[in-house]
């Protein structure tokens, strides 16, 4: 109270409380003002963004589309709705539908028994596990791989080919549709561009040093092994012979040209969704050891993807951490698996002018 004298001096003052109190009824009026502006902000915001509004027609902001119902058993009986439908069964249950477990051989496209929702979990509809809501949105698309623009078909094709160790599903092919019109479902409410928030995998900082293998093997105990097991080979149901979890290497897994197999790329999954139930706001690994355990897993043997020397026409485009040459930087094959990465992409960035994040 002490602290205030000169406070209560001014407001006893001659004049000065008269002038005092026009400034608060002036501030009064000023404050009703911004509030009603505030108040009518608010509401137009709400009204932009879906929220409160009567009709489901309004535009949806990213961070809403993970909010949508994205249960194909909630959808009506139609014939869109059913090839929906269809298209989550095969995503979710790849092996019985156009993997292994297919009994007519000529349907047989996948050659390991992951699903596509193993790591697109949730139906492909986890932030921060490569989501695929709004992903038909975002193609036609340049693809560096390639080196030209790539249709979606070619870009399930290019997980059906390295992620799913497999080989091309025809275009035009039933299942083909089928997956395409549930992704496409999946971006319902998605803005033109396709582009949602979470796309993609958690950023890491990635560590300015190799990655430890002998550190790797034993996050790999601590985190991974109580569900992928000792020996890295998942585990399957009794019941149905389908995976519960799924391997993360050997004849089973996938194969050396995956994304997954670059350590960037399987760190930013592993650090945002495993062990299994994590999610990017709470993640369980630190970077580094993200980082170690995603570079144990790749050095196992999977299966080898043929002609992966093809990949990336343009080599300048090739990403760091592509475990497979030919490149073209004075980097060994060793670096580009397990790094250190800040060097090679130090170089790109000044040879080249190209700012490598992966
Ligand atoms: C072993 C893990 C794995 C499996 C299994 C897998 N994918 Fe992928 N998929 C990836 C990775 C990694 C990416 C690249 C994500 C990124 O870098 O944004 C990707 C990207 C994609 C993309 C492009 C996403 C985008 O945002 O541009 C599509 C479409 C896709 N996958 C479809 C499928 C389909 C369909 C299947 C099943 C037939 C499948 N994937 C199985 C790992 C996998
Ligand atoms: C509680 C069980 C559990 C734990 C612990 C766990 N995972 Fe997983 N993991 C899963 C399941 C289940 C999936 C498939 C997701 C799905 O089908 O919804 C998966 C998928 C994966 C995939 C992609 C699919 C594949 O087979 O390649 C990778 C990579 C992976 N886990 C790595 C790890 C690593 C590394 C750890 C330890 C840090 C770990 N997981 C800990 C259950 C687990």
């Amino acid at each position: 109270m002490g602290n205030y004298p000169k406070y209560s001096q001014v407001s006893n003052s001659g004049e000065v409380p008269e002038l005092s109190r026009q400034i608060r009824r002036l501030m009064v009026k000023i404050s009703i003002g911004v509030s009603l502006i505030l108040i009518l902000a608010t509401t137009l915001l709400m009204f932009r963004f879906g929220i409160g509004s009567v009709n489901n027609q309004l535009t949806l902001v990213p961070d809403d589309v993970y909010h949508m119902d994205y249960n194909v058993h909630n959808l009506s009986t139609s014939i869109k709705n059913e090839e929906i439908k269809l298209g989550f069964e095969i995503f979710r249950n790849t092996p019985l539908h156009v993997g292994p477990m297919q009994k007519d051989s000529t349907k047989i496209y996948a050659g390991n028994n992951l699903a596509c929702a193993s790591c697109h979990i949730d139906g492909g509809t986890k932030p921060f596990a490569a989501p695929l809501i709004g992903v038909v949105k975002r193609f036609p698309q340049f693809r560096g791989r390639e080196n030209k623009m790539g249709t979606i078909e070619e870009r399930i094709n290019g997980c059906m080919e390295r992620s799913m160790n497999g080989r091309m599903m025809p275009e035009a092919s039933h299942e083909m549709k089928a997956l395409i019109a549930y992704l496409d479902w999946l971006g319902r409410a998605t803005p033109p561009s396709g582009k949602i928030e979470g796309q993609g995998f958690l950023k890491i900082q990635i560590p300015e040093r190799a990655v430890d293998l002998k550190h790797g093997e034993s996050v790999y105990k601590e985190h991974c092994v109580i569900c992928h097991g000792q020996d890295g080979q998942g585990q399957l149901l009794a019941e149905n012979d389908q995976y519960l979890y799924p391997p993360l290497w050997g004849s089973d897994s996938y194969n050396n040209g995956a994304g997954m197999t670059r350590v960037i790329t399987a760190a930013q999954f592993i650090k945002g969704n495993m062990p299994f139930g994590t999610t990017y706001d709470k993640p369980v690994l630190t970077d580094e050891q993200a980082y170690d355990v995603a570079g144990y897993i790749n050095q196992k043997v999977r299966p080898t993807k043929p002609n992966r020397e093809a990949d990336f026409p343009d080599l300048v485009k090739k990403p760091v951490s592509t475990p497979y040459g030919p490149y073209v930087d004075p980097f060994s094959p060793e670096q580009h698996q397990l790094g250190p990465f800040q060097p090679i992409m130090d170089y790109y960035l000044k040879e080249h002018q190209l700012r490598k994040t992966k």
